[in-house]
Formats: structure tokens, C-alpha cells, sequence
């Protein structure tokens, strides 16, 4: 399969690399402007990079969009009159809805995809939505291009990726914070700077490790170390009695508030 990746930075790489690990039979092509990230990506992964839209773009059986949100309409106008009609256009652009995609692009065969920054370390997870008039054919490429970085899940409602922008999607900041917050708990009670970083990185790292290969439900896993009035169900009470699943709750809602307002932003005109 021949993709053109049009924006050559974090995301892009990611995936890019991700099929170069799979050893997959893509052949990747790259349009961005920085002359750097295009060299980085031609030495480390073999990429034709481009500078400007032009007929090789035309070549390719999926168009990935992997510019920010901001510049998705002007960049559409710019690359949609070399896009073969029969193309599978994935736009990993946060919150642009499909229907803006159509109507800026003038293609069809849209499918929309909301990967997350673990997709660095082949550890992804991606939601995926296909437009209207996207065939089994895209969903197909779709799918195997987002596998090469992690896990997928297809939704039927393009709402849906607003609950996975909440979830997958900025999720690891939540756990990033949770990390940040435990460390420096752990540092408050005498360890170093390093120690408390290590201590609290491999506490989530293991449960995560854990509640993936036993495939226990997390409760049973919480209740499993938990021995009534020994230490960690003191830390549970202190968890639970300061409110932490109303803040979760709260702050997954405060994002996919955001999520929707960004759409109306950057999927109008
Ligand atoms: N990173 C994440 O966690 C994440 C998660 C989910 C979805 N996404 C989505 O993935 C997309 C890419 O994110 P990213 O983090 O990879 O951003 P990024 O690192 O800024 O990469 C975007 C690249 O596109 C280039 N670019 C700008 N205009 C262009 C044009 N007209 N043609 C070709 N290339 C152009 C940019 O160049 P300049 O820097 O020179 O402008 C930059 O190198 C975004 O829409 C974001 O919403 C990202």
C-alpha cells in the first residue's frame, strides 16, 4: 500500500515507525515543511519526503492528514486536487469531524481516527470512526495502519470519539499527573528525586502490566490487595473520602466538553 502522510511530526512518526517495525510492504511518502523532520524521516525510515503537494500524492491508495486541527481546511485545499478519488483519506486531526473533511476535501472515502501518544512506543490506543461513503476497503487500510502502533476500537457514532478523546485519548496526562502526584507524596516521605520517579513509575507500570495479562476487573484487582484495616485500604478510604471518582468523572466530562466545543471551532465554515 502507498500512503502519503501529510505532516511529517510526532503523530506521523509514530505511526511511520510503527509500520517500519511491523515490516510491513508500505511504501511512505511525506509532505511537511521543516527540512529536518523531513531528512529525520528519510534516513530513519527509508521516507520519499516532499516539500510541496505535487502529483506523487496522487499515487497513493491512503492519504493520512497529520496536521493540527488549525491548519486542516487551508492544507485540504491545498493537497485535495492531487488526491486520487479513490483514496482512503485517515484524518488523525483532533476533533475535525468527518463532514468538514468532505466538504473542504471533496472525498469521500473519509475515515477519522483518534490515536494517543503511547502510539511512540507501539503501545496506542485508537478509536476509529468511518464517514458515511467509507467502504470496507478503507475501514481495512484504516484498521491496519492504526494496529501498527497499538490497540482499536471502531465506533459507530462519531460522538463516540469524544468519549475516547476523554479516555485513551488525554488519559495519559491523567496518569502523568497521578505519577507526578505520587512521587512527590513519596519524596514528601524521604525518598530522593530519582528513587520517588522510579517508585512511582513502576507502581502504575506493574498494575497496568497486571490488570492487563490477569484480565481481572479493576475492582477485583483493587480488592485483591486490599485486606480489610491493613495499609492500602487505609489509602483507598483516604482516595474514596476525598472525592477521587467525582474529580475523575469531572475531569473526563471537563474534556469531552472541550472536545465537542473544539469541533464546533474547527470543523465550521
Ligand atoms: N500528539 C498527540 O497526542 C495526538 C493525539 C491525537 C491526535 N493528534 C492529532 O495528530 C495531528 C498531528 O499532531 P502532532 O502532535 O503530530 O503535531 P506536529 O508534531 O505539530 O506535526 C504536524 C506537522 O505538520 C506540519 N505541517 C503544517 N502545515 C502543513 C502543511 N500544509 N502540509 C504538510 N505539513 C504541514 C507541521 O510543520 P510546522 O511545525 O512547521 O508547522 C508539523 O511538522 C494533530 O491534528 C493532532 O490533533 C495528536
Amino acid at each position: 500500500m502507498k500512503i502519503a502522510f501529510i505532516g511529517g511530526g510526532n503523530m506521523a512518526r509514530a505511526i511511520i515507525g510503527g509500520l517500519a517495525a511491523k515490516k510491513t510492504d508500505a511504501e511512505i511518502a511525506v509532505k511537511d515543511p521543516n527540512a529536518d523532520k523531513r531528512d529525520a524521516l528519510a534516513r530513519d525510515f527509508g521516507a520519499q519526503c516532499f516539500e510541496q503537494a505535487s502529483d506523487w500524492i496522487a499515487k497513493a491508495d491512503m492519504v493520512v492528514l497529520a496536521v493540527k486541527p488549525q491548519v486542516l481546511k487551508s492544507c485540504l485545499q491545498e493537497i485535495a486536487p492531487f488526491i486520487s478519488d479513490s483514496a482512503t483519506v485517515l484524518s488523525i486531526a483532533a476533533a475535525v469531524p468527518v463532514e468538514s473533511i468532505v466538504r473542504w476535501s471533496g472525498k469521500t472515502h473519509v475515515v477519522r481516527c483518534l490515536p494517543n501518544t503511547p502510539a511512540m512506543v507501539g503501545c496506542g490506543f485508537s478509536g476509529l470512526y468511518a464517514g458515511a461513503q467509507a467502504d470496507d476497503v478503507d475501514k481495512n487500510r484504516a484498521e491496519a495502519v492504526m494496529k501498527s502502533v497499538g490497540r482499536v476500537l471502531w465506533v459507530e457514532d462519531e460522538d463516540r470519539l469524544h468519549v475516547v478523546t476523554g479516555g485513551p485519548g488525554s488519559g495519559p496526562a491523567y496518569v502523568f499527573l497521578f505519577m507526578e502526584a505520587l512521587s512527590s507524596a513519596l519524596e514528601n516521605a524521604g525518598m530522593s528525586k530519582s528513587e520517588a520517579h522510579e517508585l512511582a513509575l513502576s507502581t502504575v507500570e506493574g498494575a497496568a502490566l497486571l490488570a492487563r495479562r490477569s484480565g481481572e476487573d479493576f475492582a477485583k484487582l483493587r480488592e485483591n490487595v486490599t485486606s480489610k484495616g491493613g495499609t492500602t485500604a487505609k489509602a483507598v478510604e483516604a482516595f474514596e473520602d476525598g472525592g477521587f471518582r467525582d474529580l475523575v468523572d469531572a475531569a473526563v466530562q471537563a474534556c469531552m466538553n472541550r472536545s465537542r466545543e473544539m469541533s464546533r471551532l474547527f470543523g465550521a465554515s
